[in-house]
């Protein structure tokens, strides 16, 4: 257990909140539109840096002047996160800080209802699902996806400008097949690594033969090779005005006993998909973190059967659990 209490001031929808853990699972109840989202959201700034939904203008309860985030935890420490309209401050142990060092985050494994369908979401969508997965436990591969996005950024731009010459373009180029070769490789093998747990994962919860994979469909084959695809792309990427060819282009296909997933597996089949890749999720956070993540549950936990459920439950028996909800579940 990490979290012990939580409380808010002008987050959102709420004046002030207060919710005190008293076990490993805490249940929010609360019709929609209650503010349940926003505690979870709340949690997430505190122990990540930022939300995964808004900016904090966004947040801010509206005509207020600031907002706080108080979370004390387990070990004693306390978290303090304000925000006055402008500037965001996190005040961890008597120290300030701008942003939330990398050492004071703590895990989440965070399941939202948008969740369930990822398999059949925008290729974007499940680009920056498995991004946002390996950037908590691989701080180089987070700085190699922002620097690559600027890079990306940047290179559209001049492709828009009527008279732009090759090279301009060509730092660009170097960047991103810099940068993108090693997001290429990096996601390659995490999703060798998923590939190797996730049949046996989701036989866990689904207790049959089927077998689930994962398929990382990209363009990419050398580094050399993506430099020189870039420099020739060039007329062509002036005339389309955007870059066409890199890992911005990846896609990661699930595959159920062989086929691709959307289409021929199930409903309650994708959910267990989706259940199984968390739980592989949490193992690697364990082993590489050593560290037992925050379970944060948005409104899921009714959308699962009761197999599902038990199947959660128990694979997270020694994790913290908060679990938002409309009603309360029937185990
Ligand atoms: N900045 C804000 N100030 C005041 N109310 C807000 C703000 N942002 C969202 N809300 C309100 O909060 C509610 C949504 O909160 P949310 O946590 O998503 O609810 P739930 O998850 O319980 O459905 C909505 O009623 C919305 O209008
Ligand atoms: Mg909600």
């Amino acid at each position: 257990m990490i979290i012990k209490k939580i409380n808010l001031k002008n987050f959102r929808s709420h004046d002030e909140y207060e919710l005190e853990a008293d076990g490993l699972t805490t249940l929010i109840l609360g019709e929609n539109g209650w503010g349940k989202t926003s505690v979870l959201e709340a949690i997430y700034i505190a122990l990540q840096g930022k939300s995964f939904r808004a900016v904090d203008r966004e947040i801010l309860k509206r005509d207020a002047e600031f907002y706080v985030i108080l979370i004390k935890l387990m070990n004693g420490e306390e978290v303090r996160v304000s925000f006055d309209g402008v500037n965001k401050n996190f005040l961890i142990d008597g120290k300030k800080w701008k942003r939330l060092p990398r050492k004071n985050r703590y895990p989440v494994i965070l399941f939202l209802p948008s969740d369930l369908n990822l398999i059949s979401a925008s290729p974007g969508r499940r680009r920056d699902y498995f991004d946002a997965l390996i950037s908590q436990r691989d701080e180089k591969y987070a700085r190699a996806v922002s620097k690559y996005k600027k890079a990306l950024k940047q290179r559209n731009e001049l492709l828009k400008r009527e008279n732009v010459e090759i090279f301009e373009v060509f730092p660009w180029n170097v960047m991103l097949a810099e940068y993108g070769w090693e997001i290429f490789e990096t996601r390659k093998k995490e999703i060798e690594k998923i590939n190797e747990k996730i049949t046996e994962s989701y036989r866990s919860i689904a207790e049959n033969s089927d077998t689930v994979s994962i398929f990382y469909k990209t363009d990419i084959k050398s580094k050399d090779e993506y430099l020189k695809i870039l420099e020739n792309d060039f007329l062509r990427d002036k005339i389309l005005k955007h870059t066409s060819f890199g890992v911005q282009k990846d896609d990661f296909i699930f595959q159920f006993n062989g086929r691709e997933a959307e289409g021929s597996a199930s409903r309650g089949e994708v959910r267990s998909i989706i259940l199984a890749l968390k739980f592989i999720e949490a193992d690697e956070i364990e082993e590489e973190m050593n560290k037992k993540a925050l379970i944060l549950l948005d409104d899921v936990f009714s959308e699962l059967d009761e197999k599902r459920q038990r199947a959660l439950i128990s694979n997270f028996s020694d994790n913290q659990i908060i679990i938002t909800s409309t009603s309360k579940p029937e185990i």
